[in-house]
């Protein structure tokens, strides 16, 4: 999949449009509680900087409704604050997205200024991909990059429209837009072997599609978390008050057959941690999957399951990593997950972790600096696992752009 890269254009001296996902979380007190998106996207706004650009920087954050905007819950200001500490240079905070004076506040930047507009998403252009909001957007640049993987699966204006105006050679993708793409499109087409992919997370249905789509590319497929009980239901167990998708347990035989039919390894948990109810206070049992009390339910993958995983990992050469384990948001519901971090941190695997979920195991695990890439991108990530050609990808492809 080869995209323009901003290496290939020439933005000297020019007005670029950046679109970033600053879309990051924050605390019960409005503070920033991972700024990771907005640290990825520096190596994009330093290059422009070092070229003398004037930077318009664009990004949605959360999902305000039109008109019901909150500025305290919605507003882009703590990440021009943010950003500022970080460059260490001042930000121009615009109020709006795309009024006339802003569009002329941009029009009249000067060399090395950086103009941050309003939450995207004001706008209900955006989310309608709408090309007279793409257009206004479009007159306040020579230049549009995109950098914005977390939110290039979505077909909105500032991902598609926009860049249709502009022309071959004034569009291109960012740096962490291309190092994103270029991880999974390499993971996916040329691994290197085996090749193992944890799925977990609560549901299949979220991940089905990325599992028929994996589950002939990889050596090894192993699953937990809530989405192993549909699994292991299909495979006749007794899985008590478990979560399970009964709509799905054929889509779950279909992946475990096809897996047979490829020669490729799957593995399921051997045992869990069940608790009598969903809750941190509740009374817990080691057990194997054989013995899940009727009323109680699985929480977590339990020891054995972990040195079996483990025991999956050892020979891997790539370790695609996507879902927790168990509900690691609850302590006593962690442990799976955590193991499984470390033991793909200690690997010598190139190692991918993708969704938000997942790369929230890996750094309360304490392993970020230890994975070859932690993906910015939950919903893209998915997307592209699915192999789906993501809008924001196909609009600077340099067969199309
Ligand atoms: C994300 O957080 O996954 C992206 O920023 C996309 O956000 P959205 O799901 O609200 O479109």
């Amino acid at each position: 999949m080869e995209i323009f890269s901003i290496r290939d254009i020439d933005i000297d001296n020019k007005r670029v449009f950046i679109r970033c996902d600053f879309n990051v979380p924050k605390d019960e007190f409005g503070n920033i509680s991972d700024d990771r998106r907005i640290r990825a996207a520096l190596p994009t706004i330093r290059y422009c900087l070092d070229r003398d650009c004037k930077i318009i920087l664009g990004s949605h954050f959360g999902r305000p409704k039109a008109g019901e905007w909150n500025e305290e819950k919605d507003s882009l200001k703590p990440i021009a604050k943010r950003l500022h500490s970080l460059l260490k240079m001042e930000i121009k905070m615009a109020n709006d997205v795309v009024s006339d004076d802003t569009i002329k506040t941009a029009q009249n930047l000067q060399e090395g200024e950086i103009l941050l507009l309003e939450n995207l998403r004001y706008n209900p252009g955006e989310t309608a991909n709408d090309s007279e909001f793409a257009s206004r957007l479009a007159s306040m640049a020579d230049v549009y990059i995109n950098d914005a993987f977390g939110a290039s699966h979505r077909k909105h204006a500032s991902i598609f429209a926009l860049p249709e105006h502009f022309k071959k050679g004034e569009k291109a993708a960012g740096f962490l837009m291309q190092k994103e793409v270029n991880f999974f499109d390499k993971m996916i087409k040329s691994p290197a072997r085996p090749f193992v992919a944890v799925i977990g997370g609560s549901k299949v249905s979220g991940k089905l599609e990325a599992m028929l789509n994996l589950v002939d590319k990889v050596d090894k497929l192993v699953v937990g978390g809530g989405m192993a009980f549909t699994f292991l239901k299909a495979l006749g167990h007794e899985v008590g008050n478990s979560l399970v998708e009964d709509d799905l347990i054929e889509d779950a035989k279909k992946v475990m057959q096809i897996a047979k039919d490829k020669g490729v390894k799957f593995y399921l948990p051997v045992d869990v941690v069940v608790a009598s109810e969903f809750s941190e206070d509740a009374t817990i049992k080691y057990l194997p999957i054989q013995e899940i009390p009727q009323t109680w339910m699985g929480l977590d993958v339990g020891p054995a399951t972990n040195r079996l995983f483990r025991e999956t990992l050892n020979d891997a050469q790539t370790i695609l990593w996507n879902g927790p384990m168990g509900v690691y948001e609850m302590d006593k519901f962690s442990k799976g997950s955590t193991m499984m971090s470390h033991y793909i941190a200690e690997s010598h695997a190139t190692t991918v972790v993708g969704g938000g979920d997942t790369a929230d195991v890996v750094q309360r695990a304490g392993d970020v600096d230890e994975m070859t890439f932690i993906s910015t991108g939950g919903g893209a990530s998915l997307e592209l696992l699915e192999g789906k050609l993501l809008p924001g990808v196909e609009a600077v492809l340099k067969s199309r752009a």
